[in-house]
């Protein structure tokens, strides 16, 4: 079989249909009634092989918020972030810095390390929740800006995104529809939070990571991956206010509606039991065990989600690569940032097996094992 061509689902098993029961609200009042915690999950996966990554880029804005900024500025209780999520600092963009503006920046870093033509790239795909505008779309910025000949467009699966686009990037590579696709994760997550909310603002930062994908070996590539929803829990991490069913008006944005919501402890509960099963449901189908697998790079959400996934598969520390006591959680950002930084330290080299897997609103999760 060509692997070029071996995008197959290799399971189509739905485990569980439970869901949570906690109903929409017809208004936007976040609710507090407990929630029965039964997740949906899949056991569908994929592979996507003969697509590499040519080069990767990240760029993290100048300004440093630390703790005890926010500490001292909100009333933050001292000492919290730190211990509730392994968080120090993290990087907020300048006030007239956009996503587009970060994904610029780091896309020229990636196609800097390439080395390519910029004229010879033909599809942009940007992962964001935290657009320039709503329309259009921040890819086509991205392209204008980059001054591309390409078709452009955004993915939104939040903290996922990056892992939706980068699945939805490798298929048009293996097709050979595209020949150079740049495939961009940023969010500015420090304009949607309140800054005053202790249980969301802090654990957020600024960030945009950016890879080029082009034609590889047929090893090379998606040797598994997983992309999951489940829409049931998405009231638990969301914006109520600002899109067409709710737009805004000036007492909903007085009431803070338009900030970024989340059910930290349930997302908690949620991710912990998600970020377990669907790196091991990869890694039995790819048939890898840990020491197969050169780095575990997981959304940077909290260092305690992390080493839950770590304990519970039993990986050392040193296969795993985590900078959220720097960045914080970036968002789509999140992964291809931290996925740079390993590249750059040597961590990575060609031919490693690297597992990825982002989490976060919609909700949605993407787990992918990449042979570099
Ligand atoms: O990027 C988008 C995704 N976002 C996130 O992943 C953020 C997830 N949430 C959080 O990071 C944290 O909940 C906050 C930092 C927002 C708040 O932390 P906290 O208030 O200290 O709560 P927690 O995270 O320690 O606990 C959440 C729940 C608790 O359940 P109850 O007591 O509220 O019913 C913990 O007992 O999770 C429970 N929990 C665990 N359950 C099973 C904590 N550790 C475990 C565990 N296994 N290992």
């Amino acid at each position: 079989m060509n692997p070029l061509n071996s995008a197959t689902v290799e399971s189509a098993v739905e485990l569980s249909a439970t869901e949570i029961t906690k109903p929409r609200p017809e208004t936007p009042v976040r609710q507090s009634e407990p929630q029965r915690l039964l997740f949906k999950k899949s056991a569908r996966t994929c592979k996507l092989q003969g697509v590499r990554i040519r080069s990767i880029g990240s760029y993290i804005p100048l300004r440093v918020v630390t703790n005890g900024e926010l500490e001292s500025q909100y009333g933050f209780e001292g000492g919290w972030i730190k211990k509730r999520t392994g968080i120090l600092e993290r990087r907020y963009a300048a006030p007239d810095e956009g996503t587009s503006d970060m994904a610029v920046m780091a896309a020229r870093r990636a196609i800097a390390n390439s080395g390519v033509n910029p004229a010879d790239i033909d599809l942009v795909l940007v992962a964001t929740f935290t657009p320039d505008f709503t329309c259009p779309s921040t890819a086509c910025l991205v392209q204008e800006k980059l001054g591309l000949d390409a078709p452009a467009v955004d993915l939104q699966a939040a903290c996922s995104g990056f892992m939706y686009a980068l699945a939805t990037g490798a298929q048009f590579v293996a097709t050979g529809n595209s020949k150079l696709a740049l495939v961009i994760g940023a969010d500015v997550n420090s304009r949607i939070v309140e800054p005053d909310d202790q249980g969301t603002a802090p654990l957020f930062g600024d960030a945009a990571g950016a890879v080029l994908l082009e034609r590889g070996t047929p090893e090379q590539g998606l040797v598994c991956y997983q992309l999951g929803a489940d829409g049931a829990g998405g009231c638990l991490l969301d914006r109520p206010v600002g899109g067409t069913l709710r737009p805004v008006t000036p007492s909903l944005v007085a009431e803070g509606q338009h900030f970024l919501k989340m059910d930290g402890r349930n997302v908690f509960k949620w991710a912990i039991q998600v970020v377990t099963e669907t790196i091991e449901q990869i890694m039995a189908q790819a048939g890898v065990g840990v020491d197969d697998v050169k780095l575990f790079v997981l959304h940077q959400a909290n260092i305690r989600i992390i080493d839950h996934a770590m304990k519970v598969l039993q990986i050392p520390p040193e296969k795993v690569f985590n900078n959220l006591d720097r960045v914080g959680n970036t968002s789509a950002a999140s992964i291809p940032v931290a996925m740079d930084e390993a590249f750059e330290q040597g961590l990575i080299e060609p031919g490693d097996l690297v597992l990825m897997c982002g989490f976060g609103a919609g909700l949605t999760w993407g787990t992918g094992l990449f042979r570099w």
